[in-house]
């Protein structure tokens, strides 16, 4: 691992529903003084820093050994800042802030002069969302700064969504590590850019591609967002979509198709595998659980295929235990791409290093 400076990580335990002001209010004082600070949002939990200060945001980059060309999203708890950090707001941005803030939906607009071009990896537009979670919200509000905040993991590696993954990843590495539990959503925010016409989806998330379209009638979703396959460097507008991402240590196939086809493809390389002596992890959904061999392989269930919530909220969670576990192979069940499930085939897929076998 890169290194940098060891930190004194303080861990600050609190409640995710009536946070406790005193500690809040540390953490937001390392905020204000340029320091690192590990917090709760709805998604996952993010790496924040004061998005104004070029120095705490170039070393978000370096905890997390981040790409420097990999911008970072701004979080307000006001609609108002957005004002100061965009320009040219249009329209549609105000009627989608209005109905999904808080939540997880961040637009890309047109940077204000005021914002570091490090907090946006050079790029002349800006990434902005408002979080729903009150430790977010009242930390932002209490450091009186818009705070920059990727996921708060190691680079290419599954998005935290407990305390307990940041630690693994960042302890000693940055300042403060709010504890608030488990994070609602499990997967990160839909990345929608409203500098293209139509607004373009670049990371599908949260907020539903049916749920924007239903509000502003025409939208579409960057191929590289659905791709089976890698995208190039070129094709990349979120620069976010060429690096790799979501990796568990094991390596991973994502089997789609048709759900009976599926398990029975999932069984089949199991147990083949298995065979070759490896230590294998399947990622199932309840439906098929009693078709696979708990004594042989590590089975893990996403939930329910019929709630796919559930599925998002699980997702990362379930790929760091199979490292855990010493699995060295995870055979994962496709869902379908509706809903939710778009944001979680994406993150199958990547976290596979696109290693997909279709059955259809
Ligand atoms: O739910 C979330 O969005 C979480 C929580 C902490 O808010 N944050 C998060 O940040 O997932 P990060 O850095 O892991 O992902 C941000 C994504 C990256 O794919 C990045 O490339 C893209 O947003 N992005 C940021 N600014 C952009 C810009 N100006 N243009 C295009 N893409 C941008
Ligand atoms: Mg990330």
């Amino acid at each position: 691992m890169e290194s940098i400076p060891v930190k004194r990580t303080i861990i600050l335990k609190v409640d995710s529903e009536r946070p406790e002001i005193d500690k809040i209010s540390i953490a937001a004082e390392v905020i204000r003084r340029g320091g690192l600070v590990a917090f709760p949002t709805e998604t996952v939990y993010g790496l924040g820093a004061d998005a104004l200060n070029p120095v705490a945001v170039r070393d978000i980059y370096l905890a997390k050994m981040r790409p420097l060309d990999n911008p970072i999203i701004v979080h307000v708890a006001d609609k108002n800042d957005v004002y100061k950090l965009a320009e040219n707001v249009p329209e549609s941005a105000e009627r989608l802030m209005n109905l999904f803030w808080p939540g997880p939906l961040t637009l890309i607009l047109k940077a204000s002069e005021i914002v570091p071009r490090v907090t946006t990896g050079g790029l002349d537009t800006i990434a902005i969302r408002m979080p729903k979670h009150t430790v977010a919200l009242s930390l932002i509000k209490m450091s009186e700064r818009p705070i920059a905040a990727p996921s708060a993991n190691l680079a290419g590696r599954p998005s935290p969504t407990l305390a307990e993954h940041v630690i693994q990843d960042l302890y000693g590495r940055i300042d403060v590590i709010i504890d608030a539990g488990p994070t609602n959503i499990g997967v990160e925010s839909t990345v929608l850019d409203m500098t293209h016409e139509p607004p373009q989806i670049l990371r599908p998330g949260g907020v539903t591609y049916e749920e924007l379209k239903t509000v502003l009638g025409n939208i579409i979703i960057h191929p590289a967002a659905v791709a089976r396959s890698e995208v190039h460097v070129e094709h990349a507008r979120s620069p976010g979509m060429k690096h790799k991402h979501y990796a568990p240590k094991a390596e991973m196939i994502v089997v789609e198709g048709k759900f009976d086809s599926i398990v029975e493809k999932v069984k089949e390389l199991a147990e083949q595998y298995f065979r070759a002596g490896r230590r294998v992890g399947v990622l199932a959904t309840d439906e098929s659980l009693q078709e696979y061999n708990f004594s042989l392989w590590t089975v893990k269930s996403l939930g329910s295929r019929s709630n796919l919530a559930s599925a998002a909220k699980r997702l990362f969670r379930l790929l760091r235990e199979f490292d855990e576990e010493g699995v060295d192979i995870i055979i994962a069940e496709g869902v379908p791409q509706e809903g939710l499930g778009l944001a979680i085939m994406n993150r199958l897929r990547r976290a596979a290093g696109y290693n997909i076998v279709r059955v259809d």
